[in-house]
């Protein structure tokens, strides 16, 4: 689905999607296992469903910087974030902007990766790794089904080519029994 093309169909239901996968969100932010004081990074935020559920749970200083490519949906985001202090939106294609190599604690990528073209898959990883400080987090939830996904295996393979080792993974974490979930760390310089 060209979703940061989004259709009338995706603006139409974008609000009931938001309700349904209100436990996936939730799911998925348990899992993140957050402190409230990080400094985070969302790649392919869209509308900003999970955004908003996790800047409440920054209640110790943390920050969220949100990236997404789709005009529309960073419209909908901003009016639904209002002056959430604890959040930056920014409107573009990361393989273009540096929002802040090896500053942040986590990244985190939720059913993104897999609408990104295979060829180009690497690119995007290699960027989102470099944001991480050392012995930073990436957490990813993305589908695996062949009619709408990508295999677990490309997700490991990718974050092990960036040089990111694999802190655990499984499937179903977010009660959906295809969806992958895996949390991989930037390991500390050897010197
Ligand atoms: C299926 S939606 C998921 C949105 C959100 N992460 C969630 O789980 O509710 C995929 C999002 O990724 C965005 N996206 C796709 N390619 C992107 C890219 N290269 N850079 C940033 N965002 C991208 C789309 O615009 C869309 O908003």
């Amino acid at each position: 689905m060209a979703y940061n093309n989004p259709n009338i169909m995706d603006k139409i239901f974008e609000p009931v999607f938001g309700l349904f996968y209100s436990s996936r969100y939730s799911s998925f932010i348990r899992y993140m296992d957050i402190a409230g004081t990080e400094n985070i990074f969302e790649f392919g935020c869209g509308s900003g469903q999970l955004t908003r559920r996790l800047a409440r749970r920054l209640e110790g200083g943390g920050h969220i910087t949100s990236i997404d490519i789709a005009p529309y949906w960073i419209g909908k985001m901003r009016k639904k974030l209002g002056a959430e202090s604890r959040v930056t939106i920014i409107l573009g294609d990361l393989l273009g902007i540096d929002p802040g190599k090896g500053q942040y604690d986590l990244v985190f990528v939720h059913y993104v990766l897999h609408d990104i073209a295979r060829f180009n898959r690497y690119a995007y990883v290699v960027a989102l790794s470099s944001l991480l400080r050392e012995g930073g987090r990436l957490c990813i939830c993305e589908p695996t089904k062949a009619s709408h996904g990508m295999p677990a295996f490309e997700i490991r393979d990718l974050m092990e080519k960036c040089g990111l080792e694999k802190r655990d993974s499984g499937y179903g974490i977010n009660g959906v029994k295809s969806d992958f979930s895996a949390t991989f760390v930037r390991p500390a310089q050897k010197s």
